[in-house]
């Protein structure tokens, strides 16, 4: 998909020539709409006398200006937006109002057929211009997403491929707004990258595109990347990845890349993202329905890999390195069994009880390798880990589970400042016992109870006290809650949660 164009814009923007003027309008405290009186909104009044806009939250109405001579607006339409009641919201609440607005808009721009828009930031006091720029145009670019590689011809709407020229008008503070809008740029393509990679079947993104992205950006950002194939796995006796792959004609990859920053003693966090291109099951062959919905199980390792690109980008003052164990999980006639002892890099034995609890043996390999040879601060991994997690929470919230509150803590923030809800499951000890084994020194399943917190507890084996948090996005990474800003299909969670963590890094004291 071509990128849209921003730009600031500052002449007012009655002189605007594109397809679309759009106003945000709030309510007061008594729910009165609070106008300007600038010439568009002064053709707003007459609807609103009728009543038919008072600037509820998602009230939308497009007008054709009427005015003439010096006294026209040159747009082809406004758009007004209501944004509600803004008074007693919190900040993480203003932000997700804000985003869900750039979505209804660029809802609107589709219907509208309208490829150049402009956005009038609304000046509203309990938010910085700079935030309120950043969500709302955050908002639209989520939103504005659609996976066209493979149709010959859009069927619903022909013409309309995306908004082509976005222009951002606002009142003062160049350089805050400039902040905001790359800020918003940076994070809503790389959501929109993750989405991208999740969108391609298993037959179009392997492995080895994992491994040719990674290298992309190292080239583009100047970072350190590494691909392990599957003779180097061997040599490091990486069992885990090797034996979900054994049933497969696809080969492994093990994709590091490694961001360092110029600053001295800087902290240093690891991403581990689950790269599983597609997962049938294995032997322990998964249904037929919906099986096709499993391409998506990748979209850890597509949040890892998509926010090095905002790292690259932005050059914090930390560390940050992403590994991604990438392979599918195939039957093929020297597949992994049910009742195989597979050894882990690192040296812990695993009983393999079902071979569809697969994401756990590659993401053991990639954390024991991990903070061995990077030797942390913190670790954050991401997984479409299990299925039980929709049991518990549902589409609306990601799992995490961890060793440390205090990452815990840092991960609930970064989710409501971005709008990607997490929900945090206990860690007790008793939960690491159901995996227990006879024969090996811990098995792959922990029966049915409490499935997100077993799959949690064998990564937990893998991290010792490395402080440790897991995001299981098994039911955020598609089918999420519908909101104007996330389409159907892959969401591309997990992005915005770690650019949030990142860019708000302050010293971990673990
Ligand atoms: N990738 C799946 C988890 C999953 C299931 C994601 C449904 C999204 C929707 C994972 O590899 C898996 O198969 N997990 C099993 C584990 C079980 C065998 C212990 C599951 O959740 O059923
Ligand atoms: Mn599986
Ligand atoms: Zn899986």
């Amino acid at each position: 998909m071509e990128s849209t164009k921003i730009s600031l814009i500052r002449k007012a923007p009655e002189n605007y020539r594109g397809d679309l003027l759009v106003y945000c309008l709030h309510q007061d405290e008594k729910e009165k709409l609070v106008m300007g009186s600038t010439l568009a909104t002064k053709e707003l009044k007459k609807a609103v006398a009728l009543g038919d806009f008072k600037g509820k939250e998602s009230d939308l109405l497009h007008i054709y200006p009427q005015g003439t001579g010096r006294k026209k607006v040159l747009a082809g339409r406004i758009l007004f937006l209501g944004l509600g009641k803004l008074d007693g919201c919190s900040q993480s609440d203003l932000r997700e109002r804000f985003r869900k607005a750039g979505g209804s808009i660029a809802a609107k721009a589709a219907a509208l057929n309208a490829e150049k828009i402009c956005l009038c930031l609304p000046d509203i006091s309990l938010v910085p211009g700079e935030v309120v720029g950043e969500c709302l145009v955050e908002g639209i670019l989520l939103g504005d997403y659609r996976f066209l590689k493979y149709k010959k011809k859009e069927t619903k709407d022909p013409s309309f491929t995306g908004i082509k020229g976005l222009g951002v008008h606002a009142a003062g503070g160049e350089k805050g707004i400039r902040r905001g809008l790359s800020r918003a740029l940076h994070s809503a393509y790389a959501a929109r990258a993750a989405r991208d990679m999740a969108n391609e079947p298993g037959n179009g993104w392997t492995p080895q595109s994992f491994a040719a992205y990674a290298q992309e950006l190292a080239v583009k950002h100047n970072m350190k990347c590494t691909v392990f194939d599957k003779s180097h796995m061997k040599r490091l006796k990486m069992g885990g990845i090797l034996a979900v792959n054994q049933g497969s004609a696809e080969p492994p990859k093990m994709v590091i890349l490694e961001y360092k920053t110029l600053k001295k003693k800087a902290q240093t966090i690891l991403i581990v993202g689950k790269g599983l291109t597609f997962d049938s099951g294995g032997v322990s062959l998964k249904p037929a329905a919906k099986m096709e919905e499993m391409k998506y199980d990748m979209c850890g390792g597509a949040a890892a890999l998509s926010a090095m690109g905002v790292v690259g980008e932005e050059k914090p003052d930390v560390n940050v390195v992403a590994i991604i164990p990438a392979t599918d999980n195939m039957s093929g006639s020297s597949a992994l069994k049910p009742g195989d002892i597979i050894c882990h890099y690192g040296g812990i034995t695993s009983e393999i009880i079902n071979t569809d609890a697969e994401g756990r043996l590659i993401l053991a390999d990639a954390l024991a390798y991990g903070i061995n040879k990077f030797n942390p601060t913190c670790v954050v991994d991401l997984a479409t880990l299990t299925g039980a997690v929709i049991l518990g929470l549902g589409h609306h919230r990601t799992g995490l589970l961890g060793n440390s509150q205090e990452l815990v803590d840092r991960l609930l923030l970064a989710g409501e400042n971005c709008g990607e809800l997490l929900w945090q499951l206990p860690l007790d000890k008793e939960y690491g016992e159901q995996i227990d084994s006879d024969v090996a020194d811990i098995k792959n399943t922990g029966g049915r109870p409490a499935g997100t917190i077993t799959a949690a507890a064998y990564l937990q084996k893998f991290v010792d006290d490395t402080p440790w948090a897991h995001l299981d996005i098994a039911g955020t990474a598609w089918n999420f809650t519908e909101k104007t800003y996330i389409p159907k299909g892959p969401s591309g969670t997990g992005v915005r949660t770690l650019v949030d963590l990142i860019r708000n890094w302050k010293k971990f004291q673990g």
